[in-house]
């Protein structure tokens, strides 16, 4: 169970939580979020939020496990048209809201392009940014992240081959999910108040500068030397001597 009213007791937001969906259990916070957006009942800001989500998405078309009672599952809904230079800067914004967010309650998260939350170097979340766009404005835009925080080892499914940790495998106490939402949230509106230097502070997080990075984009793999982030939030990468920008976001 999540309790909407333990979330909104520690925001320090003007807009976003302003409105929070609970669900108990959905297939996909994401999903829903388009639904809402398509049926027109989205407000900008809203978070949708589930304790048990059954069919999560992750990127790539990849699926997002979660343990239900344990995870954490959110979707926030942009509405507002946003320049897509602006809007590009979003995936890095989350991941980094969740970085600080992680930092605050005294953990060492670092940021994995384009934008994976690693403890000790093993996926502790992730996140999944769609959108919609004309005319050089993103109109629409759902951030969903996804962050393990209450499970143990043996909560994972054994073909993750240890390769993923949560909050509390990492240090050792459990902590309440509402709490770690709340500051997410509250690092996420404060860091799109001042969405340029969003740049900096992600790469200050970062766990492969100036290292070798194997990626998957557009169903293609590249490899490279990861060079930083150029200010279009793009990823410089170094391959075969040529310096490429790649952007982290997936547009429809
Ligand atoms: C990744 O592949 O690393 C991104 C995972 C994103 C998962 C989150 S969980 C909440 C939201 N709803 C979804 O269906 N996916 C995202």
């Amino acid at each position: 169970m999540i309790f909407k009213n333990l979330i909104e007791t520690n925001l320090r937001t003007k807009v976003l939580g302003k409105t929070i969906e609970y669900y108990q259990r959905l297939d996909s916070t994401n999903k829903e979020s388009w639904e809402l957006i398509n049926s027109n009942q989205a407000q900008h800001g809203m978070v949708i939020i589930t304790d048990n989500q059954l069919a999560g998405k992750g990127r790539n078309g990849n699926s997002w496990f979660m343990s239900p009672s344990k995870g954490l599952a959110l979707s926030v809904v942009l509405t507002k048209a946003m320049p897509l230079n602006q809007a590009k800067l979003i995936p890095l914004a989350a991941g980094l809201s969740v970085a600080k967010a992680l930092e605050n309650r005294g953990c060492n998260p670092t940021l994995k392009w384009p934008n994976d939350i690693l403890l000790n170097g093993k996926k502790t979340g992730g996140i999944l940014c769609e959108s919609r766009f004309s005319d050089g404005f993103v109109n629409s835009m759902i951030i969903g992240i996804g962050l393990n925080i209450n499970e143990n080892i043996y909560d994972f499914p054994e073909s993750f081959d240890n390769k993923a940790t949560s909050y509390a495998i990492e240090t050792g106490n459990s902590i309440q999910r509402e709490l770690i939402c709340a500051i997410l949230l509250t690092y996420f509106e404060q860091i799109i108040e001042d969405l340029k230097s969003c740049t900096k502070e992600w790469l200050k997080f970062c766990a492969h500068k100036e290292e070798f990075v194997k990626f998957r984009m557009n169903g293609r793999e590249y490899e490279g030397i990861f060079k930083g982030i150029n200010e279009n939030g793009e990823a410089l990468i170094k391959i075969n001597d040529e310096q490429k920008g790649f952007p982290s976001i997936i547009i429809e």
